[in-house]
């Protein structure tokens, strides 16, 4: 056992952050146990993880065990890793990490009842620009309520931003700082405040890319290649696919609510958005995918300008 007394680790959600936040903490030797709404949902994002484990086992075998890791890890890995519908399952953890829809009234709801059910532990939220302590006020344990925000792609970015709330105590924020270490993890301590340190930064610069495409500036294609001659290893574009456009426009809103109108979300985000044009995770975005391969750039996107 490390210095944070951890042993015991939930997840809920099994989706893009949960299913990469679960990986890593059983890779890292926890006991794990990850929960979403249904079985069907559970096995989509076992999958996912088994993937991202094979991808790491291939680069180990390629690069001669310099990169990624041994199929015995991936074994060690699986061994220590449980996903269910059944949230009582979680109630014996030390910790549960919440990597849930980026949307306030499903979190506080999912809060309300695992106090129902009894869980009194500490609670973590993966949210990207939800304030801590309002959705710690769902909780019976605002004291051991705290931001845990991973970046994406989970296994392979190495930042943490730990957020106390108003209420979060000196000693759950000392756990989850040596936790975050303990995940292989960089832990950068934030303030509560709208999008924490990263996305008060790095929201307005994807925003900034949507409106360059929108105003006929620069191509979706020619948009991501400036910045990749900047040495970013991804486009603005591409990365909004990754982070998923409904997840980024839900970022978006929450900041544009508490900092005003710089952050306003780009209007063809939000086009994308209500035509159910999600990004990676469902095949179209600023690119169409296919299995995750991007094709070419969305036509839909193509068709859309503002004119000046
Ligand atoms: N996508 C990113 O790049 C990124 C980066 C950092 C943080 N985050 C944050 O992580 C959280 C999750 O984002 P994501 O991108 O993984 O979203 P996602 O849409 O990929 O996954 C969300 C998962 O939550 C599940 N879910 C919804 N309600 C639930 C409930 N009541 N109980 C159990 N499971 C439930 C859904 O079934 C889904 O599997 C959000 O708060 C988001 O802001 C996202």
């Amino acid at each position: 056992m490390g210095a944070s007394g951890i042993t015991k680790v939930g997840v809920l959600g099994i989706g893009l952050m949960g299913s990469g936040i679960a990986q890593v903490s059983a890779a890292f030797g926890f006991e794990t146990v990850v929960v979403d709404v249904s079985e069907e949902v559970v096995r989509r994002g076992m999958a996912r993880i088994e993937d991202s484990l094979a991808r790491l086992v291939a680069s180990y075998e390629r690069s001669g065990g310099q990169r990624g890791i041994s199929a015995e890890q991936k074994g060690a890995t699986l061994a220590k890793l449980r996903a269910t519908s059944n949230r009582q399952q979680l109630m014996d953890r030390d910790i549960v990490i919440e990597a849930v829809t980026e949307n306030y009234s499903a979190k506080a709801e999912l809060y309300q009842q695992l106090v129902r059910l009894g869980y009194s532990g500490l609670l973590a939220s993966n949210t990207s620009s939800i304030s801590i302590t309002q959705l710690a006020a769902n909780y019976s344990r605002p004291d051991r309520f705290i931001g845990m925000h991973f970046m994406n792609p989970v296994p392979i970015q190495p930042g943490v931003e730990v957020i106390r709330g108003l209420l979060t105590s000196e000693e759950t924020s000392r756990v989850c700082l040596a936790f975050a270490e303990e995940l292989g993890k960089v832990p950068i301590p934030a303030e509560d405040k709208a999008g924490f340190g990263i996305n008060r930064m790095f929201v307005p610069f994807l925003n900034e890319a949507v409106r360059v495409v929108e105003e006929g500036i620069m191509s979706v294609e020619d948009a991501d290649k400036t910045t990749l001659c900047l040495g970013h290893k991804m486009g603005p574009l591409t990365t909004l696919d990754y982070v998923g456009l409904d997840t980024a426009l839900a970022v978006a809103e929450v900041l544009e609510a508490e900092l005003g109108p710089a952050y306003k979300p780009a209007p063809l985000l939000r086009r994308l958005v209500q035509a159910g044009h999600f990004g990676v995770k469902n095949g179209k975005g600023f690119y169409v995918y296919e299995e995750g391969k991007p094709l070419s750039v969305n036509p839909a996107v193509a068709r859309y300008r503002i004119k000046a």
